[in-house]
């Protein structure tokens, strides 16, 4: 099969952040788009559909970022029917999104800047973010070599807001380097981010036949899309729930077998036992759980620490949080940015008004006043099985386990039925080896943090309610995007 690591190409360099020079530049290029109003439409067949617009706002100022124009059902029809497999050769297609990868490195400025002002990214997350991109874009122009079967025909590519740039421009790179035609439905919170790199998509030499955006929320336009019969596959990334409802939609109304390629929440968990390193430990569990606000569907929800060390491991953890820096992501002290939006920073502080009522909060950072901000918080829970469902900001679930009572942490953890990254921090070999095996879970990080997969080297997905797989960034994604290729032997 495909070589894993694909070495026909390089993950990008990304920035150097410790570097003043570095610093210096990024600053420079962001600058001038500190204010500048930004705007998104429906694009089809290569033309933009600008009437109407409504105004998107920064989480961390309030402040207007732009104007977005949503999609109508009439645009949502005339994408449809305007839509074009890629039919360019396959060496064509690649060079295409090499070319948009070099475009999108380039673009740094703006990019930099729309991710602070409308998605709340702190700057090591927008350069993370946008590195991931970059990555996608190359791995799976290379990938795309290796593939001997047909374009399957329209994808529809559903993204969330948390990874705007990244896993927008993932799904459609896949679908593109596969020959399929894609309609995208960015997350209605993040339009303008993904507006400016389907501009860059199509600056590469990407078909405006082959590319068409249709900005728009989920319960109308995601969901008018995921139910027309002239949508061969649909690619989401987001709530398990809403991936029921398309599941659901498509069964009804798309062929039978078209694909649904999900990846979706997760209750993630990390144990630390009395055998880890206590700094280590703490640094990164302060990164899985904090980092991007907690927004990320790999980060730490519910952590286990074994009994004996725990008063003492939890003072630590609460002198590292303190150092946290929560405010506007465009500050470079910042380390914890706004949650999404006013509903995103409700549904969570009423989770901790809850846990404060019953006696269970450990630990508040404090918030700045203005912005949809939450802060770091640290709440007491019996085991992962206290926690209903996936709280989607900073909050960390602590838990305690008696060393005998292992197989019953294992146990719970596999009882939610979510299965997207776990943790593990010990020095106690065969651990690692039964922890693992026991449980069902697809990214297992072993004495590190569990956040920020990395593209051709670590492939992301879960298993169980988290994903149907396959996993992206992996050599097993791009063939779910194919049907068997009549022209070839054994298709
Ligand atoms: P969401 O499910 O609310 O929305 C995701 C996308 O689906 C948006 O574009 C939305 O408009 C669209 N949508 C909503 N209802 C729809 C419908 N009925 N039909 C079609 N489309 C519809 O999720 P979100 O709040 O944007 O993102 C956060 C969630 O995503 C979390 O649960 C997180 O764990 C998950 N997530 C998973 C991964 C992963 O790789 N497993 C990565 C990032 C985020
Ligand atoms: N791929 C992202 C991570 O690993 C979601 O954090």
């Amino acid at each position: 099969g495909p070589d894993l690591f694909a070495p026909e190409r390089a993950n990008s360099e990304g920035f150097d952040l410790t570097d003043a020079g570095t610093l210096a530049r990024i600053e420079a290029a962001r600058a001038p788009f500190a204010a500048t109003p930004f705007a998104a439409a429906p694009m089809i067949a290569g033309k933009a559909k600008g009437i109407a617009p409504r105004a998107a706002i920064s989480p961390a100022t309030g402040v207007g970022v732009g104007a977005v124009t949503d999609a109508a059902p009439e645009d949502i029809d005339a994408a449809l029917s305007a839509a074009r497999i890629w039919d360019a050769p396959q060496a064509e297609r690649a060079a295409i999104l090499n070319r948009a990868a070099d475009l999108y490195e380039g673009d740094f400025g703006p990019l930099f800047a729309l991710l602070a002002r409308e998605a709340g990214k702190s700057l090591p997350d927008a350069v993370a973010e946008l590195r991931e991109a970059v990555d996608f874009l190359r791995y799976y122009a290379a990938q795309s070599a290796h593939l001997t079967r047909a374009p399957l025909g329209t994808f529809a590519c559903i993204s969330p807001w948390n990874f705007p740039l990244a896993i927008f421009t993932g799904q459609i790179a896949a679908a593109l380097a596969a020959g399929n035609a894609v309609i995208s439905k960015p997350a209605e919170q993040t339009p303008l981010i993904a507006a400016h790199a389907i501009a860059l998509l199509h600056k590469a030499g990407v078909p405006a036949h082959a590319l068409q955006l249709l900005p728009g929320d989920g319960a109308t336009v995601g969901a008018r899309i995921t139910s027309d019969a002239r949508v061969s596959g649909v690619c989401f990334t987001g709530s398990t729930e809403t991936a029921r409802l398309i599941q659901r939609a498509m069964a009804e109304n798309l062929a039978p077998g078209a694909p649904l390629i999900a990846e979706t929440g997760g209750l993630n968990a990390m144990i630390v036992d009395s055998t880890a390193l206590p700094e280590q430990a703490v640094r990164d569990i302060v990164a899985s759980s904090f980092q991007s606000a907690g927004q990320r569907c790999s980060a730490l929800r519910c952590l286990y620490v074994q009994d004996d060390i725990a008063a003492h491991f939890t003072d630590m953890l609460f002198g590292a949080m303190e150092e946290l820096t929560v405010g506007d992501p465009w500050h470079l002290s910042t380390d914890v940015g706004p949650v999404i939006d006013e509903e995103a920073e409700g549904g969570i502080r009423a989770h901790i008004e809850k846990a404060r009522k019953e006696g269970r909060l450990l630990r508040q950072l404090s918030t700045p006043r203005k912005g949809h901000f939450v802060a770091p918080t640290v709440i007491r829970v019996k085991g992962i099985e206290d926690m209903k469902r996936e709280i989607f900001g900073p909050v960390l679930h602590i838990a305690t386990f008696d060393a005998d009572d292992l197989e019953n942490v294992t146990d719970a953890i596999n009882a939610t039925g979510y299965g997207l990254t776990f943790g593990l921090h010990t020095r106690i070999d065969n651990r690692v080896q039964e922890i693992t095996e026991a449980l069902h879970v697809g990214n297992i990080y072993v004495n590190r943090n569990q956040i920020g997969a990395v593209v051709g080297s670590q492939p992301f997905g879960g298993e169980g309610l988290s994903g149907t797989g396959p996993k992206a960034g992996g050599p097993d994604y791009l063939p779910r995007f194919t049907a068997p290729d009549p022209g070839q032997p054994g298709g």
